[in-house]
């Protein structure tokens, strides 16, 4: 173990998190510890990260922490990068490899991605193609991974009608585009700014994009469906204003996937669809980290990672990068989406290591 410190830096650039609080939890450092490689756990490797995209979540954890992190940390759990080293029990990667994928929700111990060297499990990781580059490899977490773990619940074909309502953001335009590379029928979603519903009806081809602050949502998608209502909505807003609305839309028999925070009360959106005779399906990322469904973490992540990549490869999913910010940059990033001014898609950090 002792040779794989040669080429890894004791201190690296992190953006780290020094205390649960949504005022100021953030702070830059040019001297984070980076992990002894004899310290890895197991089944864990060590990457250093080329790209990494930010979510929601990356402030939100710093707030809450749900996940029961030891601080001084780092949030951020969407990575591409280099391993340079690798725990004892690991077998199917090397040092040199390139990979991509999802960090552990706990970030204790040299995890979370807003840093130069990232603490991974090889669990969420695959390798990354060669002719996928870092930045594009990095939109493949925490956004497309609930994107895929909303809509693999239900069946989508010719004759399926979907709604997605904020197509604009990191795990909407993943979810439009499984929808339509699944082969739906309909697919419906919405946007409040001009320039998100103009890049969803050009980039994206989808023919109906609703405006969700000025028009009835409502109204419409019924129109759209001649009444009906359509089989599949997947609210990934995470607004209970949303929910309130999408819920109306649903055909008797269909399905509302709604995405939701860990360990939420669900009894109330449960009675809501049962009086439609529809059928809730929750999306939730946390349960496979943090609750009971620990066991299908390596199956579904591997599986939709490696799904992912395969797409974009085929050009059939197509990750809006808004910008290419520096690591330094995090926190202003962070700040934007936040205020939801962080525009169409993703953001990411690349970092340039010579
Ligand atoms: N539990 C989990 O496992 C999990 C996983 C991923 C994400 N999340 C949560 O899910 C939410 C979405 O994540 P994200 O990464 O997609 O965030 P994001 O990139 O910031 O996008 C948020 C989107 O919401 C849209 N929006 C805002 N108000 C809306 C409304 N009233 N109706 C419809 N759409 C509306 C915005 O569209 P416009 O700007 O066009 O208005 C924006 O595109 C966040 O709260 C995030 O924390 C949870």
């Amino acid at each position: 173990m002792s040779s794989q410190r040669a080429n890894i830096p004791r201190k690296q650039s992190a953006l780290q998190w020094i205390r649960i609080s949504d005022q100021d939890p953030f702070q830059w450092t040019n001297s984070a510890p980076v992990i002894e490689p004899s310290d890895l756990g197991v089944d864990q490797v060590l990457v250093e990260n080329h790209a990494i995209s930010l979510n929601p979540v990356d402030y939100k954890m710093a707030s809450t922490n749900f996940s029961n992190t030891k601080l001084p940390a780092v949030t951020g759990y969407d990575i591409s990068g280099r391993i340079v080293a690798i725990g004892n029990k690991v077998k199917d990667f090397q040092v040199g490899d390139e990979v991509f994928g999802m960090l552990n929700l706990n970030s204790s111990n040299g995890g979370g991605a807003i840093q130069q060297y990232s603490v991974a499990e090889i669990d969420t990781l695959v390798p990354k193609p060669s002719d996928v580059d870092h930045v594009h490899a990095a939109t493949l977490g925490v956004a497309f991974l609930s994107a895929m773990d909303g809509l693999r619940q239900v069946k989508i074909d010719s004759s399926t009608s979907v709604y997605i309502p904020g197509g604009s953001g990191g795990v909407g335009h993943f979810s439009v585009q499984i929808a339509q590379i699944r082969g739906a029928k309909q697919v419906t979603t919405s946007a409040s700014k001009e320039e998100g519903i103009q890049i969803l009806k050009e980039k994206y081809r989808i023919k109906d994009v609703l405006n969700h602050a000025t028009e009835n949502i409502v109204d419409r998608v019924m129109e759209l469906t001649d009444g009906k209502g359509v089989d599949v909505v997947y609210d990934a807003t995470y607004l209970p204003s949303s929910f309130d609305k999408t819920i109306q839309m649903v055909k008797e028999g269909g399905s509302w996937i709604v995405l939701r925070r860990f360990g939420q009360d669900i009894t109330k959106d449960t009675e809501r669809v049962e009086k439609r005779k529809g059928k809730l399906l929750l999306a939730d990322l946390g349960r496979y980290w943090l609750g009971n469904e620990r066991t299908q973490l390596k199956s579904f992540c591997q599986y939709s990672l490696s799904q992912g990549v395969k797409w974009i490869k085929e050009g059939q999913l197509k990750p809006y990068i808004n910008r290419i910010i520096k690591l330094e940059e995090a926190q202003d990033a962070l700040e934007l989406i936040k205020q939801g001014k962080s525009g169409f898609g993703k953001i990411v950090i690349r970092n340039s290591f010579e």
